[in-house]
């Protein structure tokens, strides 16, 4: 099963919009490969192409497979390129890129080879930037003891950054290198037990209905009787890139 982004477009934009620690290590690639055509693969609803943007201008064009975020990316009036299409079978001729970013989207791209060599087809030089969750970070994900398959649901979708490095290098894609990235520790209050009420990473749509109610009626339980748990949440994400 996968996540119906057009039904939670909305929720996931007023979600999602938070401090992260992949922009500046994307925005000093962009910079270091002096990128001018840049293209977002899943860029959902534009919050990273504005960040980008903002830091590093150029024509950008920012493609999703979901009209529901793009709809909301729309409404930011930002200064690109709206496309839908599928990161498998990317609607640009070969070559006519020189940057491309995509930022938590290969766990929904099965297809990992093709999306590799599509991203390399549209690419003419410069360099290709993938942003997702390590497995350790799943593994040792603090929500684990709340709700027991968020692990399983997560290692089974995302693929491991060993093989996303393989599939780019596979792809055609030279120095390929993985980086480590680590975020705010954030405190677990009330505040953080509504993002997970309304379903902030994507994850918790997947978790069986029942699971879900009882972990999250758990963690209001636990955070109305302390306040803020005795716990923080550091969001780790892994930027694996390559040059073309
Ligand atoms: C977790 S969201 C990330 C959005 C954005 N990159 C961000 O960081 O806020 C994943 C996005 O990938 C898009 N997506 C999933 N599969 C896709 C595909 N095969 N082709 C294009 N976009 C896809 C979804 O529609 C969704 O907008």
């Amino acid at each position: 099963m996968d996540v119906d982004y057009d039904r939670i477009a909305v929720g996931y934009d007023a979600h999602r919009r938070s401090v992260n620690p992949y922009m500046a290590p994307i925005i000093e690639l962009a910079r270091r490969c002096a990128a001018q055509s840049i293209l977002e693969v899943g860029a959902g609803t534009g919050n990273c192409t504005a960040a980008l943007l903002a830091a590093h201008p150029a024509r950008v064009t920012a493609l999703d497979r979901s009209a529901g975020m793009l709809r909301q990316a729309r409404e930011k009036r930002l200064h690109i390129r709206l496309t839908q299409g599928d990161a498998t079978a990317l609607p640009f001729k070969s070559g006519v890129f020189d940057f491309l970013l995509a930022v938590y989207v290969i766990h929904h791209v099965p297809a990992l080879d093709r999306l590799m060599s599509e991203s390399y087809r549209v690419l003419e030089r410069g360099c290709a930037v993938f942003v997702t969750a390590s497995h350790s970070f799943i593994v040792h994900h603090p929500m684990n003891r709340y709700f027991p398959s968020f692990s399983a649901v997560d290692c089974a979708r995302f693929p491991h950054e060993d093989a996303v490095a393989e599939a780019m290098r596979r792809a055609g894609f030279m120095d390929v290198a993985c980086t480590i990235v680590h975020g705010q520790p954030r405190p677990v209050d009330a505040a953080y037990a509504e993002q997970v009420a309304a379903k902030f990473i994507s994850t918790y749509e997947l978790i069986p209905r029942r699971e879900f109610s009882e972990g999250l009626a758990r963690l209001r339980r636990d955070v109305e009787k302390d306040g803020v748990l005795d716990f923080t949440i550091t969001l780790e994400s892994v930027i694996i890139h390559g040059r073309r």
